[in-house]
């Protein structure tokens, strides 16, 4: 490991894994052995790996899948749900399931099919679709924090994305934790400081099956663009995208010096189907797609 000048056996790798995800539970406060914490699992090595470390560690975890229906020519719904099966079944841990199309009548290219968010890519209906049902899912079931995969390289490729486009309002909600907000459950990212390899080099060691293709809508995505523009740089400089994504945490707390009070600077209004906060008064932009479609 270049950037943190660290060589490890598989050992000795494993371990410094789980300390690390340890560390960053602690220094970010994210949550503590006490809380139920759901996973948000996809079937890929990120939620795969973090479930089994937060496991490994003696937290009270459960996973949830969501199931978009995206087939394409791997079948990439149906096999990722049967490797996160797999992976809960194997560590006695239970797994919820959501289903788009028998929750909400649509799968996700269908959804995109008549929805002009999706009219170039599903992406950003599948974005909005996931971003609900697993703060949906968390609340009903009761959960005190749901966690993300979401690695380095996934978050440094957003920041490089908001300050290209100055989306100061994304500025301020990127983080590893974000609080608990009328109709949102906190959110946690605890592998938000691992490189995208390590968390790679952690599903392949500790011997987790998880689904090596990546979702066929990815192709050509401006997150891959990013990543590969980011890995040439960090190529060349080893420790430059931890070092974009720390000095960028450091710096928040100056720019907008009001953090501690609110994350959300604009007034929220609670959606009157689903209970979600959405910035105008009237149906958030979920259940306006699902009621409309
Ligand atoms: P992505 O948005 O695909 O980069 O995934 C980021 C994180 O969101 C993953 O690490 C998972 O924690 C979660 N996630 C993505 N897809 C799903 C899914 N289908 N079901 C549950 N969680 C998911
Ligand atoms: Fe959502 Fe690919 S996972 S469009
Ligand atoms: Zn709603």
């Amino acid at each position: 490991m270049r950037q943190h000048k660290l060589a490890l056996c598989k050992y000795h790798f494993l371990e410094w894994v789980c300390d690390q995800t340890e560390r960053n539970i602690n220094k970010y406060k994210l949550f503590t052995k006490n809380d139920r914490v759901l996973v948000a699992v996809s079937g890929g090595k990120d939620s795969l790996a973090l479930w089994d470390v937060l496991n490994k560690l003696g937290y009270l975890t459960a996973g949830v899948y969501i199931n978009l229906g995206i087939l394409g020519n791997d079948l990439y719904s149906v096999k990722s749900q049967t490797l996160a099966e797999k992976f809960a079944s194997d560590h006695n841990l239970v797994l919820h399931i959501s289903n788009i199309k028998s929750e909400y009548g649509k799968t996700i290219p269908e959804f995109s099919e008549t929805n002009k968010r999706g009219k170039s890519k599903p992406c950003s209906v599948c974005g909005l679709i996931k971003r609900h049902t697993m703060n949906d899912n968390a609340s009903k079931l009761g959960y005190d924090v749901l966690v993300t995969g979401h690695n380095l390289d996934d978050e440094v490729s957003v920041l490089f994305n908001n300050v290209l486009g100055w989306q100061v309002d994304f500025l301020r909600r990127q983080a590893p934790f974000i609080p608990a907000k009328e109709g949102l459950i906190p959110k946690a990212k605890p592998f938000c400081r691992f490189y995208e390899r390590e968390t790679a080099a952690y599903a392949i060691l500790a011997n987790i099956e998880y689904m090596e293709d990546e979702c066929p809508f990815s192709v050509g995505s401006t997150t891959i663009e990013n990543k590969e523009l980011l890995n040439q740089l960090e190529h060349q400089r080893a420790g430059t995208k931890l070092a974009f994504y720390l000095k960028f945490l450091k710096a928040k707390k100056d720019i907008f010096t009001d953090l501690e009070n609110d994350m959300y600077t604009e007034e929220l209004f609670p959606c009157p189907i689903c209970g979600q906060p959405t910035p105008k008064p009237g149906y958030c932009t979920f259940c306006r797609m699902v009621t409309r479609s």
